[in-house]
């Protein structure tokens, strides 16, 4: 098993593709916490962000995923968090900058923007690749 534990949580809109995640990262090796949703009856996204910022805070958990319909309204809302950095990533190349230069600790998605195969090759860069502080510590440390 490897260190970090991974909290996934998604709306209805994101459910499934949080799920394909889910087990992609536990195949991994990774420890897991699913703090849901997971079925397709409506729910709001702002409740899974929070549900998500809680995990992090209370160190549950040290790096999530997140997943609604198109990523943007759960990542506004994770943001709204000061210790939430969120990225809402489309490919490899912002998920591996959203770790080298933003630091940070949540990746977002949106299950009806971003197919599966796509995502777990984002998810797996975004894992394997550090922070590079430096300037962009600076930067980091800026927002907030
Ligand atoms: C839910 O229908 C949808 O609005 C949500 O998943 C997300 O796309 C919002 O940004």
């Amino acid at each position: 098993m490897k260190e970090e534990i991974i909290a996934f949580a998604a709306d209805h809109g994101g459910f499934e593709l949080k799920n394909i995640l889910l087990e992609h990262a536990k195949s991994k090796g990774f420890n897991i916490l699913d703090l849901g949703t997971n079925s397709k009856d409506s729910v709001d996204y702002p409740d899974y962000a929070k549900k998500m910022a809680d995990a992090i805070e209370d160190s549950k958990a040290n790096i999530g995923v997140l997943v609604c319909g198109t990523g943007i309204g759960i990542s506004i809302s994770a943001n709204r968090y000061s210790h939430i950095r969120a990225a809402l990533v489309h490919d490899a190349f912002g998920a591996r900058l959203s770790r080298q230069h933003n630091n940070a600790n949540v990746i977002v998605f949106g299950g009806r923007t971003t197919g599966d195969e796509v995502a777990k090759d984002c998810l797996d860069v975004f894992l394997s690749t550090e922070f590079e502080g430096g300037r962009h510590q600076r930067r980091v440390s800026k927002m907030s």
